[in-house]
């Protein structure tokens, strides 16, 4: 794992879209697996300025959501589904069949995470990740004491967790699960880049950069990764 330090929002958004840009560039095909959260948000707008800028052709790249909260349909703007399509799908011209995220209305759980795991390995992988950090230190819904071998799961979220969404949601909702990718496929993940931003995340960060590796904080699991950069 590399660190990357910046001395502002901007310059690490900016840092993470040439990133994501590479990796296009590098791989037209690349499967990209992208967060939602307040985080990324100038990271995707750059990224999208760099497309429109470059021309550069991302028809066939395909996507996948890192994960949602279970119960909340899709035109709900707390979403992980409306997040993506406002911010990235939509302003960067994105095909339905490029696209894959989870059903949070889905009936069938198991099916609902099988389906998640065959298309991920269909793909080859995920060449690009981009994740953020929860104040929990929770990676996707990847909540404290998730199994480092878990593939997309469904699981319960921690109070900090369900008190922390609340932001994303314009009217108050109950968030009891999250389906998510799950830490194998983050360790799997040819790069895996981890944004954090603000003087909120320093402690969790200076915990996982600095307490025992270890799945009670999963975000400290980054440190095993060879390719990935916390940014
Ligand atoms: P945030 O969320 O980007 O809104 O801080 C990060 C996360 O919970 O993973």
């Amino acid at each position: 794992m590399e660190l990357k330090i910046f001395n502002s929002y901007s310059s690490l958004s900016a840092a993470a879209a040439a990133m994501m840009i590479d990796c296009i560039k590098n791989n037209p095909d690349a499967v990209l697996c992208l967060a939602t959260g307040d985080t990324p948000k100038l990271t995707y707008q750059l990224a999208i300025e760099t497309i429109r800028k470059e021309n550069i052709d991302i028809s066939h790249c395909f996507f996948i959501g890192l994960d949602e909260w279970i119960g909340i349909p899709p035109e709900n703007s707390g979403s992980c589904h409306y997040y993506l399509n406002q911010y990235f799908f939509t302003p960067a011209g994105i095909m339905p069949e490029q696209i894959h995220l989870f059903d949070a209305l889905t009936k069938d759980e198991t099916e609902e995470c099988n389906n998640m795991n065959r298309i991920i390995s269909t793909k080859g992988g995920i060449d690009f990740m981009l994740v953020g950090v929860g104040m929990n230190g929770h990676i996707g819904l990847n909540e404290p004491g998730a199994s480092i071998n878990a593939l997309a799961h469904v699981a319960p979220l921690e109070e900090m967790t369900k008190t922390t969404g609340m932001k994303y949601f314009d009217e108050p909702v109950l968030i009891e699960k999250g389906i998510t990718i799950g830490l194998k496929q983050v360790m799997e993940a040819r790069t895996l880049v981890m944004m954090a931003n603000g003087k909120k995340k320093s402690a969790i960060i200076k915990q996982s950069l600095e307490n025992e590796i270890s799945t009670g904080l999963p975000a400290s699991l980054i440190r095993r990764h060879s390719n990935a950069f916390l940014m």
